[in-house]
């Protein structure tokens, strides 16, 4: 019926007056709702099974790993030369022996989950639930490249019209910078990696200060599965210093780096400061994601989707929602039924055995991001109205940010990408079409969501949009490696979209050959 009205907004604004769910029966079933095993595409776990929970926990008692020290720039520099002569006998390896290292690799994850899961809640505060689905994506991104490789890059002959023989090959082009963020610490340390390293480059790894221990799991895994030790080197330490080493290095041949719009900047300007080969940039950056509810939408998806995505991760996901665009129509019953799922979220920390499966959110990754977003709450409560926060308990006070939104009076009024659980909401009214350019003057391009039953508009704003990733009537976390391309445009990054088709290319040097026959 919905499908068929002439003007849907007016009509449905009516059709659904009906009043709305009271928000004392909106009980979120969490966690299991939120966190039980939603991701079909790859083995694992069913975390909804009881008994599948207690290794996970059981890991939790076993000390956190050592620490990671730092390299010095001579280190850096060094392992740059050593990378680069590594690099023509590991391009010289066969691609199905390349995909075999990954393939094992993605094994090996497997078979440790806990203990991956545990060094995870330890180190990046992240729930199991989290946690799981981030081993799960690792292990995805190592056989889906691994995949990809064996389909796309064998040499391709050419045939044509110049009577020669003509064939497209592809091969690695030297020593790939890897530069991966805190808040994937395994995933996309480990996508980045393989990437690299399955187009026969040898790699130089420098992971977030915060999460070196994850990464050098991943990296022992690595060799522990027949990765020869001088294809990879592990670089831990601070990016203005060994970040920049690598970087700025004459034997730097691509960077790959996932994290903030202003560091990818940073490292353009560095590689087009030198005066060597010009050096290709996969950033994958920020995103000042919306999501467009209309009128017609279903109230409890809604609330299902924006907890999902907006306070999942205690919001730190660069696809996470900032700004929630709800029709006028329906945003007073929309944010009452927020305010009473925000009273369900349960904060704590993910790492103690006792509280483990019990906890939503975790804590923000340190003291600094703990600041940064304490200044913002504290300016939203001065200059914006609280919808409805979740109770923070005094002892999580130093290193939680209580989830919350605040409502703002337009779009504009949000600038910053904020990394945190705080949500802002905005009312709209009119044509849809405006809305989504004012989402797109914010400049980023990562993640939208949009919630409508009429399908036409949902692919006219989905047409309208300049992001990356559109979800319709669900969340907009969390994409499947292989099924849902993940990565945006503008200040969100260059592409290629990480998990999809075109990856893998962007990695390679080509070359044609033509033969006179
Ligand atoms: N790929 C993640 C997601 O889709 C974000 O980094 O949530």
């Amino acid at each position: 019926f919905v499908h068929q009205l002439a003007d849907p907004q007016v009509n449905l604004d009516t059709l659904l007056r009906s009043p709305l769910q009271p928000v004392a029966t909106m009980k979120l079933a969490l966690p299991a709702r939120l966190y039980g095993s939603e991701r079909p595409n790859s083995r694992g776990v069913d975390l909804n099974v009881a008994a599948e929970r207690l290794p996970l926990v059981e890991a939790l008692k076993v000390a956190p790993a050592a620490p990671v020290p730092d390299a010095s720039v001579a280190e850096a520099r060094a392992a740059m030369e050593a990378l680069h002569a590594a690099q023509p006998a590991w391009n010289d390896v066969p691609l199905a022996e390349r995909c075999a290292v990954l393939q094992r690799t993605a094994d090996a994850m497997e078979a440790q989950l806990p203990r991956l899961v545990a060094l995870l809640a330890h180190e990046g505060g992240k729930t199991l639930g989290d946690g799981v689905a981030e081993v799960r994506e690792a292990v995805d991104f190592c056989r889906y490249y691994a995949a990809q490789a064996g389909q796309r890059l064998a040499p391709q002959a050419l045939p044509g019209p110049t009577g020669e023989r003509n064939e497209l090959r592809l091969h690695g082009r030297g020593v790939f910078v890897c530069i991966s963020p805190w808040n994937f610490p395994l995933a996309i340390f480990a996508g980045q990696v393989v990437a690299a390293l399955v187009t026969g480059n040898t790699v130089a790894a420098k992971p977030a200060e915060q999460t070196p221990a994850s990464a050098r799991a991943f990296v022992e895994l690595l060799h522990d599965s027949g990765l020869p030790r001088d294809a990879l080197r592990l670089l831990a330490g601070p990016g203005e210093t060994v970040g920049a080493a690598l970087v700025g290095h004459p034997r730097c041949a691509g960077v790959c780096f996932t994290g903030s719009t202003a560091v990818a900047r940073l490292i353009a300007r560095t590689l087009a400061a030198g005066d060597g080969p010009i050096v290709p940039l996969i950033a994958e950056t920020g995103g000042l994601n919306a999501m467009i509810v209309d009128s017609s939408a279903l109230p409890e998806q809604v609330i299902d989707a924006v907890v999902t995505s907006a306070f999942r991760s205690a919001g730190q996901r660069c696809s996470a929602l900032r700004l929630l665009c709800v029709h006028e129509g329906i945003a007073d019953g929309l944010c009452e039924m927020l305010a009473g799922a925000l009273q369900e979220l349960q904060p704590g920390r993910p790492a103690d055995a006792a509280q483990s499966w019990a906890v939503d959110v975790g804590p923000v990754i340190d003291a600094e991001a703990h600041a940064h977003l304490g200044r913002h709450v504290a300016r939203l409560e001065r200059e914006a109205r609280l919808i409805g926060r979740t109770p923070l308990p005094e002892a999580l006070r130093d290193t939680h940010i209580a989830p919350a939104a605040f409502e703002l009076a337009q779009v504009g009024d949000l600038r910053e990408e904020l990394f945190g659980p705080i949500l802002h909401v905005v009312r709209w009214s009119g044509d849809v079409d405006t809305l989504v350019d004012r989402i797109n003057a914010l400049g980023y391009g990562l993640t939208l969501g949009v919630h409508t039953r009429i399908d036409e508009r949902a692919l006219r704003v989905a047409e309208r949009a300049r992001v990356g990733n559109v979800y319709v009537n669900r969340n907009m976390i969390g994409a499947v490696v292989g099924v849902q391309p993940f990565g945006g445009e503008g200040l969100s990054g260059t592409g290629p979209k990480a998990g999809g088709p075109h990856y893998l290319y962007r990695f390679c040097g080509e070359q044609t050959l033509t033969i006179n026959t």
